[in-house]
């Protein structure tokens, strides 16, 4: 597992970077956290510097959406999406679980749209 933080330093609304096999943003969402590949599948952005929307987060650079729970894009320019990762909190620490893997619902979803 990946150490984040304390739980402290993730606002309500607020995200953080960190470095697993590749770059991952966490995500407050209303004292949820999600975290997802911070690597846009569309071009070279971090979604930790996008806006957050709900349970989705808008990317910086072309503002495709991803939806935290899933890591599936709502749409165009975005086809591909993001893996996401379980998040556990522990004695106030807040660790990240790399997933090996996207959501294999979301990777069916992203083959679909790509056809
Ligand atoms: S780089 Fe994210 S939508 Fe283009």
């Amino acid at each position: 597992m990946i150490f984040v933080g304390e739980l402290s330093d993730i606002p309500v609304g607020e995200s953080v970077r960190v470095q697993g096999t590749v770059a991952i943003a966490v995500f407050n969402v209303e004292g949820e956290l999600y975290a997802i590949d911070d690597t846009c599948t569309h071009q070279d952005a971090s979604l930790s510097d996008g806006w957050l929307e709900g349970c989705a987060v808008e990317c910086p650079l072309h503002a495709a959406c991803f939806d935290l729970r899933t890591g599936r894009p709502s749409g165009p320019p975005a086809k591909t999406p993001v893996r996401t990762h379980a998040v556990v909190v522990e004695a106030g620490q807040v660790f990240v679980h790399e997933s090996v893997t996207v959501d294999a619902q979301a990777a069916d979803l992203a083959a679909r749209v790509a056809l």
